[in-house]
């Protein structure tokens, strides 16, 4: 069965990249999560998805500027009415000790090369005994190699926005077990052939009803989207009907 990842959190209702969107994403019975790192001055792994805080917080400049003390002072829910702080990486590892949810963590270092990101990652997953359970994906393809090679317990999977050629030879070739295409960037042949090849293939963001029809049909190992209860609703249809 396709299980169901939400994007940054339930973010179609609830601010991106917070508690309160991993809360209700596993509430409402979502299988996974996908969220984003990115590293402050002083080294602290934090949820967010820009480099900078302007766009999904009451501040402004570049997280890798903020000390870990000074990001906690934002409200990342500068929309709604109850204030979130960045959650810290620790933060969601803590709760994830809780449920049973798949995490994806998407490592945000294709812009800023943050120095030891992934050794950082690696070690509050290993910490926090969760390796089973989180997939490391990145755009920056050469830290899924590097996180591989530190962990190569740890599930990866590269991000890819364009589709690329028979992609099981190249993950393999890096050794990861699965990609993460941008939705349409792969034809739904190409897909099936990857997990034939015995590579998890878990497309982002699915929200569109007929992606989701389409993508549920062929048994796809995952989608991420942003609306998981309108995914599991279809998923469901589509179980009913078969
Ligand atoms: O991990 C899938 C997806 O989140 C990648 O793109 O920009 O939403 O982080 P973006
Ligand atoms: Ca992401």
């Amino acid at each position: 069965m396709t299980q169901i990842f939400a994007h940054r959190g339930y973010s179609t209702l609830f601010a991106e990249n917070t508690m309160g969107a991993f809360i209700e994403a596993e509430k409402v019975g979502a299988d996974g999560l996908e969220l984003d790192v990115q590293l402050t001055k002083d080294g602290e792994i934090v949820v967010i998805h820009d480099e900078k805080v302007d766009r999904t917080t009451t501040g402004k400049g570049f997280v890798k500027d903020f000390l870990f003390s000074e990001i906690r002072k934002l409200n990342a829910n500068k929309e709604g009415l109850k204030k979130e702080q960045i959650p810290s990486l620790i933060e969601v590892l803590e709760w994830l000790q809780s449920n049973q949810l798949i995490c994806n963590i998407e490592l945000k270092n294709g812009l800023i090369p943050y120095e030891g990101m992934e050794e950082k990652v690696i070690r509050l997953v290993r910490r926090y005994g969760l390796s089973e359970r989180i997939i490391i994906s990145s755009f920056n393809h050469y830290s899924i190699v590097y996180s591989y090679r530190i962990a190569p317990e740890i599930e990866t999977a590269p991000l890819f926005i364009e589709g690329i050629y028979m992609p099981w030879i190249y993950s393999q070739s890096i050794r990861a077990k699965g990609i993460h295409p941008k939705h349409s960037a792969m034809s739904d042949a190409v897909l099936v052939e990857t997990m034939e090849n015995g590579i998890a293939v878990r497309p982002y963001t699915v929200n569109k009803d007929e992606d989701m029809q389409r993508l549920f049909k062929i048994n796809c190992t995952a989608i991420i989207t942003d609306d998981p209860v309108k995914a599991l609703r279809i998923r469901k249809q589509i179980q009913n009907k078969s």
